[in-house]
């Protein structure tokens, strides 16, 4: 089987490792934490990093931190992953669905204006799979209407957009470190900011809320998000070689292009847009609606082939759990519904080798001829 991703852990992470075990800084409070949080937001020219433990806990920070609640609305993607959504509605406060463009199959910027409402507090932007979203005009209208933006950058890591690093443009923008991401930590996460007010409550939020001057006593309640010096030997190893994994992340991409180019039926992902190249996080798919079965179908037969695949993510208003909350009663995201019904990723992992590239495009071929 070839998997769905496998990690690149080549490099200085065995020494970083054993670093903490012989020093026996294994917790939070190691060194290596700080000095991630500080090297990962100088690579994204933000002034303050925050770790913590995964992607999601950082959005849930994110919404916690700008105070967002009962009866504010959040302006996100429909095409996303759940724990965008659910970090709003844990707060109390209600997402609002904008559809994705079907070019990048990001959110799309022109739709934003027309749910914006006198209770929007905030844009949750989150760049999926290769291209980051449209950003200038999504600052522009947060401008406008004094919208906090959140920055979902956690697929993004050395991306950018017109030549700025994407993590650079929320009030609060985030990361993952999952291993499908090109820095991975295991699990771990990380916010980034330039206000040091923001950047203090999502260290606050990080740890429970303890008060500075007594701990143990709490004026508010906040999480135990905290990253282990472990996760940030594993960090600071992979961060060094960013550049280098972007650049293989961008030839694998090209070979793929060039392997699965002419298959009728299979819609290929952007390989660009005039603010930016793919750094093709994953390489997804997509089955045009002439081809007689979708994406589950295509993944099983793949699968049977010995190809690791992943579905799509599912649209927010088609999420049973939102349904059974009467979230998004009736609406309808043309783009999001086949995005998630028609799209899947191929094996993408920064450790796959070109042959098996080679293999996974002759089995992608064989299955759509
Ligand atoms: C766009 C996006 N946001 C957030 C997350 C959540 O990150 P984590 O898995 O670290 O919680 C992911 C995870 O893949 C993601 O793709």
């Amino acid at each position: 089987m070839i998997p769905v991703n496998t990690p690149l852990l080549d490099g200085n992470e065995k020494k970083y490792l054993l670093e903490c075990i012989e020093s026996g800084w294994i917790s939070s409070e190691g060194p290596f934490v700080e000095r991630l949080e500080r090297e990962f937001a100088a690579r994204v020219g933000r002034r303050f990093g925050i770790a913590v433990s995964n992607g999601s806990a950082a959005l849930d920070a994110a919404v916690a931190a700008l105070k967002l609640g009962a009866g504010d609305e959040v302006i996100m993607p429909a095409f996303t992953i759940i724990s965008c959504a659910a970090a709003v509605v844990r707060a109390g406060a209600r997402p609002v669905l904008v559809d994705s463009e079907s070019s990048t199959w990001n959110m799309d910027a022109a739709q934003i204006a027309a749910r914006i409402t006198p209770r929007t507090r905030a844009i949750m932007v989150a760049h999926v799979y290769g291209l980051p979203a449209d950003m200038d005009p999504i600052l522009a209208l947060a401008r406008r209407h004094g919208l906090a933006v959140i920055e979902d950058a956690a697929e993004m890591h050395g991306q950018t957009y017109r030549g700025r690093p994407c993590g650079s443009f929320g009030d609060l923008s985030t990361f993952s470190f999952y291993p499908n991401k090109l820095v991975t930590t295991g699990e771990g996460g990380m916010i980034v900011t330039d206000d040091a007010a923001l950047a203090e409550r999502c260290r606050s939020l990080r740890n429970l809320c303890f008060q500075p001057r007594r701990r143990f006593v709490h004026e508010e309640l906040g999480w135990n998000f905290r990253f282990s010096n472990v996760q940030a030997a594993l960090g600071l190893a992979q961060l060094e070689r960013l550049d280098e994994f972007v650049a293989r992340k961008r030839a694998m991409g090209a070979r793929y292009s060039r392997l699965l180019a002419g298959i009728p039926g299979l819609r290929l992902p952007a390989a660009r847009t005039d603010y930016a190249e793919s750094v093709y996080w994953v390489h997804g798919v997509v089955l045009e609606p002439q081809l007689r079965f979708d994406a589950a179908e295509a993944m099983r037969r793949l699968g049977e082939a010995g190809v690791g695949t992943r579905p799509f993510f599912w649209p927010m208003h088609r999420q049973p759990v939102f349904e059974r909350m009467s979230l998004f009663p009736g609406e309808r995201h043309a783009v999001a519904e086949m995005l998630g019904e028609r799209g899947f990723y191929v094996p993408s992992g920064l450790a796959l080798t070109e042959a098996q590239i080679e293999t996974v495009a002759q089995r992608v071929r064989e299955l759509l001829a």
